[in-house]
């Protein structure tokens, strides 16, 4: 279960890789100026906005397998322009009769184990000069995820939520490349790279927070029936959150947050 509001709740800092993602993606697409563009995994459609501001002409479809982000999404809509579809990732492949310029997605296929295996069927569905560009997080080894890891695992809690420890999927920027890089008939022109943002929190237990919108989700929803257990389990991790992320002298909270990169052109 989804919780959009908590997710929205940085919405601001969570836009900026999306915008930095969209400068690398060429202007000029297939099917240009009515592009037609699928945003995978679009949750609660924050980077539709910035992708109908880039291509106002465009038709693109967001596809989520989240009842809840779906419901969130809708109020974005606009007939022939922005609509949203259940999908499931792991088994969505471009409907043969669209004809995408785009496959985007921001911050999404880390919840998909195994999510380059679909990339040679993307790709094939693209026409030449068709991008797939995305950006999923890299800090898997970051105290925010080992520390969780470390709890879901010990004597205490690891019995009822081992299974909910956040599992790392997403490759480096040169394994993206390497595998993105040969497909298609003439190949791809591959741009991947990664960035750490240095996000400054306010608040108390700010990291808490802020992974209580992502990360925690699967935790959450195993302790969803137990109130108290749930309670004590957020006081441990937000205890040694605060020893791994203590609050600056001027009041913010460094997080810093690394993310991969890629834009993958189809020559
Ligand atoms: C962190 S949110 C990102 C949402 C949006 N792209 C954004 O940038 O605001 C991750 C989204 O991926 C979706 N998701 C996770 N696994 C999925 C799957 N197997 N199929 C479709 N969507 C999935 C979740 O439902 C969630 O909405």
């Amino acid at each position: 279960m989804w919780d959009p509001q908590q997710y929205l709740r940085h919405s601001g800092p969570r836009l900026r890789p999306v915008l930095d993602l969209l400068a690398h993606v060429p202007g000029r697409l297939p099917g240009h100026p009515r592009v037609r563009i699928a945003d995978l995994g679009c949750g609660p459609g924050g980077p539709s906005a910035p992708l109908a501001e880039r291509w106002p002409e465009a038709h693109i479809t967001g596809y989520d397998n989240s009842p809840e982000m779906l419901r969130e999404a809708e109020a974005h809509a606009r007939p022939g322009r922005l609509d949203f579809a259940h999908a499931d990732l792991a088994r969505w492949r471009p409907d043969p009769a669209e004809s995408f310029g785009l496959l985007f997605s921001n911050a999404a296929f880390h919840w998909v184990p195994g999510h380059q295996h679909a990339f040679p069927d993307w790709i094939a569905a693209l026409p030449s000069g068709g991008t797939l560009a995305f950006q999923v997080p890299g800090n898997f080894s970051a105290p925010s995820h080992t520390l969780l890891a470390e709890l879901c695992g010990s004597a205490r809690w690891g019995g009822r939520i081992a299974a909910a420890a956040p599992v790392d999927a997403v490759l480096t920027p040169a394994e993206y490349a390497e595998i993105l890089a040969p497909l298609g008939p003439d190949g791809c022109d591959v741009d991947a790279w990664e960035t750490t943002y240095l996000h400054r929190l306010t608040g108390p237990d700010p990291v808490l927070e802020w992974v209580k919108g992502t990360t925690l989700r699967p935790v959450l929803a195993r302790l969803g029936d137990d109130p108290a257990a749930r309670d004590d389990f957020l006081a441990e991790y937000a205890e040694a959150l605060r020893a791994a992320y203590p609050r600056g002298a001027d009041g913010t909270t460094a997080f810093p947050f690394r993310r991969v990169f890629v834009v993958a052109v189809k020559r």
